[in-house]
């Protein structure tokens, strides 16, 4: 795919670092990857491997103090977001970027209303009031699907099933417009008839408003279907990334082909990873070389030295593996 536009997102050599007594946990180890306007790039690994705190990063919500931003740089539509003061970066949040995180009800007020709560959001935003307010915030509601959203209005999210709070949070988030919507697994609580309603609506919001979306996803299956570009997370790194079809076609890190060597059967049943064998590294005493190497089938006496460069393997795709040979320029 060409892009005649910049991208929207452009992040470089992105390092955030966790300060415990245990010494310097490397959760996210220096990650680059750019993201145009109207784009999904599914963010998939293993637990631990420093999806979420990749996305905390890039909006600045990284759990203080332990954890820091030590390096990189994040340029959102041109600016670095990494240089920014918090009240910037509040203004930043919602308005342009919004997430939606795993479990709703955690980022859902139990003592609001869902119609004040989406209000406050588009009142915030747009600075409307009164009935343009109201009619506002019941096209957000009815743009996700949300059923009766006039009765709607009136409840707590104890009211609604996990499945309508996720769609909740997900207006709340798009009614301020954002140009980047991040989403850390946001169908992992849901049950698979729900997940799949769910994946139609945020197919609906990238096609009608050419969001860029980060997905954070366990699930190949959400991934084929949605995403067009796919970043495979190790230890704190991605060490492949390309086009879904790319990377489904020739994964061509071992660590990919594990991953998808677990799933069962993609078409007949979206499933959560099973596990790989091995455990995966403490990323407070990484090893030198490829953090991947000791579960690695096809470890070479160079893996325990060195980390592998990232090669290209084809046009758009990388790999970070020392058994990857370089594509020869054409
Ligand atoms: N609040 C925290 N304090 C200390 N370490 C943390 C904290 N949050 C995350 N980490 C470290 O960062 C690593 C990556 O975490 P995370 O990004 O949440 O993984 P993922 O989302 O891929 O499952 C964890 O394995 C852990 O070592
Ligand atoms: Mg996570």
């Amino acid at each position: 795919m060409t892009h005649a536009a910049p991208p929207l997102l452009v992040v470089e050599d992105l390092r955030t670092h966790f300060f415990t007594r245990r010494g310097v946990t490397r959760a996210v180890d220096g990650v680059s990857f750019t993201l145009h306007a109207g784009e999904t790039l599914a963010l998939v690994g293993e637990s631990g491997s420093g999806k979420s705190v990749t996305c905390l990063s890039l909006v600045r919500l990284v759990p203080e103090p332990a954890g820091r931003i030590v390096g990189g740089r994040v340029m959102f539509a041109g600016e670095d977001l990494l240089q920014k003061s918090p009240a910037e970066m509040r203004r930043v949040r919602g308005k342009q970027i919004a997430m939606v995180l795993q479990d709703p009800l955690t980022s859902l007020n139990p003592a609001l209303t869902i119609g004040t709560q989406v209000g406050e959001v588009v009142r915030l935003h747009q600075g409307l009031r009164g009935a343009s307010l109201r009619e506002r915030v019941l096209d957000s509601l009815r743009r996700l699907r949300i059923p009766a959203a006039d009765t709607r209005l009136g409840h707590y999210a104890h009211q609604f099933s996990g499945g309508m709070r996720q769609r909740v949070s997900s207006a709340i988030a798009l009614s301020c417009a954002p140009r980047l919507l991040i989403a850390d697994e946001p169908t992992t609580a849901l049950d698979v008839t729900i997940q799949a309603q769910y994946l139609e609506l945020l197919k609906d919001v990238q096609a009608s408003a050419g969001v860029a979306v980060i997905l954070v996803t366990h699930d190949f299956g959400i991934v084929a279907a949605i995403a067009d570009r796919v970043a495979v997370m190790y230890a704190g790194r991605i060490v492949e990334m390309g086009s879904t079809l790319q990377v489904f076609d020739n994964p061509s890190h071992p660590y990919t082909r594990a991953l998808l060597r677990c799933l069962p059967d993609v078409a007949l049943k979206r499933q959560q990873l099973v596990e790989i064998g091995g455990q995966p590294p403490d990323l407070a005493r990484l090893p030198p070389g490829c953090p991947f190497a000791p579960r690695c089938p096809e470890r070479q006496a160079v893996c325990d030295e060195a980390f592998p460069a990232t090669v290209d393997v084809a046009r758009g795709h990388t790999a970070s593996c020392w058994a990857v040979p370089a594509r020869t320029p054409a």
